[in-house]
């Protein structure tokens, strides 16, 4: 039985509408995993082959199926992967492009609205290794929390040890605005610009050990295994020219900054449509960061050539009640098939009615944690459920509106004519 969760793009077939999308089991390419750790010497490498002939359309229809909204993200993310992909198959082809400029990408937006699942979703069509960390674990020198090379290290590790699939990965990293150390952020430390410095190289075209030279295991027995002289030809270093940055973050207050910015210019005179000036005051959150520009980056406590290396930029959207009812209806990740799933492991049938899950998506909606409140309020409502149910005679119920409100009423209700 196949071990991949439903929901999970590795478990879905082809898309069924428009030309299909060649699903990533048929690209895959055939993986000896003999590879234990880092820098230890004993890897087989497949013969590299790097074919990619996705089109933006295509990616942007594949995140359709898993995320809700979010149309512009889609669109930039699809752009950005191709033109990065299509560059690296050239490249691999022998077609080089010696002043090309790599496209990464910087997402922004609040917290739970499909960020990650973006990226996750669109490394998993594509088929390359794809690691993501929380800026905020690393550390300028490495001694205290990571060093960012790791990251780098960590991409081999999901390519199953071969460098050169690494070599054309994606590194995604959350939380960067954490990174900022002045302005509105009110930064963490003066740590957090050592540590965007130290991505500057990786970002750009950098060389990094396989072995982490504070790894002094891996070191030895890398150094044992060269004496015997068992090396596989496998490469000392990585190299990140082709390994694509993706990095997001909340950015809280880049709004609020953004609109004083809007403010100022259309009162000074700088932009001269009439009415900007009511027009900034009465933008929203997601107008005012989708006008976000590099000053307000650098003002929010990023470094120039930190912002500088992420020339595409895009905002999500927060979700409203309406998302989140599509979030639970629509998405192929739907929290929803985790709940059938769990009740059907005890021959429980469970049917959503769409007045029950709008009812949830208000109440996550509440939270104001983005789609992960669905989380926190399906958790509240099945608690009693679950644990009550799989012990009972029921076999079948019925989530409406009536039990989100009241669910301990409705399981009072159900085990009455359960019995
Ligand atoms: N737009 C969406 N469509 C479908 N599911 C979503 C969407 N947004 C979030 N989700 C669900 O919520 C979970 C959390 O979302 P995700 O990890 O992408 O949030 P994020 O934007 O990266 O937030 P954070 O800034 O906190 O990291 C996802 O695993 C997914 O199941
Ligand atoms: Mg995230």
């Amino acid at each position: 039985m196949s071990k991949i969760p439903s929901g999970h793009p590795d478990a879905l077939g082809p898309v069924a509408e428009g030309p299909a999308v060649p699903s990533r089991r048929r690209r895959a390419r055939p993986e000896k995993e003999s590879w234990t750790k880092p820098g230890v010497a004993t890897v087989a490498i497949p013969s590299e082959q790097f074919t990619f002939n996705l089109k933006p359309r295509e990616i942007a229809r594949h995140l359709d199926r898993f995320v809700i909204g979010q149309t512009e993200a889609k669109k930039v993310l699809g752009v950005a992967l191709c033109d990065h992909f299509q560059h690296v198959r050239m490249t691999k082809e022998g077609v080089d492009a010696p002043f090309y400029q790599k496209q990464n990408v910087l997402l922004l937006g609040p917290t739970g609205v499909g960020k990650t699942h973006l990226i996750r979703s669109a490394a998993e069509l594509i088929g390359v290794p794809f690691v993501k960390a929380d800026a905020t674990k690393f550390s300028e020198t490495g001694y205290v929390g990571g060093d960012v090379d790791d990251l780098v290290r960590d991409l081999v590790r999901k390519a199953g040890g071969n460098v050169k699939r690494a070599e054309h990965g994606i590194i995604y990293l959350d939380e960067v605005d954490k990174l900022a150390t002045r302005g509105e952020s009110g930064g963490r430390d003066v740590s957090g610009r050592g540590v965007q410095t130290n991505l500057l190289k990786l970002m750009e075209d950098g060389d990094v050990p396989v072995v982490s030279p504070n790894d002094m295991n891996a070191q030895i027995q890398n150094a044992m295994t060269a004496m015997r002289g068992n090396g596989s030809g496998q490469p000392e270093t990585i190299n990140t020219r082709h390994i694509l940055f993706i990095v997001s973050g909340a950015f809280a207050g880049l709004d609020q900054r953004i609109r004083s910015r809007l403010l100022t210019s259309a009162t000074s005179g700088a932009v001269d449509a009439p009415g900007s000036a009511s027009k900034a005051s009465r933008l929203s959150t997601d107008e005012l960061l989708a006008e976000a520009m590099t000053s307000d980056f650098i003002q929010y406590g990023l470094e120039p050539e930190f912002v500088g290396r992420l020339p595409v930029r895009v905002a999500c959207h927060g979700l409203d009640a309406d998302d989140l009812f599509n979030v639970l209806r629509k998405s192929e990740s739907s929290l929803i098939h985790q709940y059938e799933r769990a009740f059907s492991a005890y021959g429980i049938e469970v049917g959503f009615t769409d007045a029950g899950l709008r009812s949830l998506a208000r109440l996550a909606g509440q939270e104001n944690t983005g789609a992960r409140g669905l989380m926190t309020v399906c958790e509240r409502v099945f608690r009693d459920l679950k644990f009550a149910l799989p012990s009972s005679k029921v076999r079948r119920f019925e989530v409406t509106p009536e039990l989100v409100a009241d669910p301990r009423k409705a399981l009072r209700e159900l085990l009455k004519g359960g019995r």
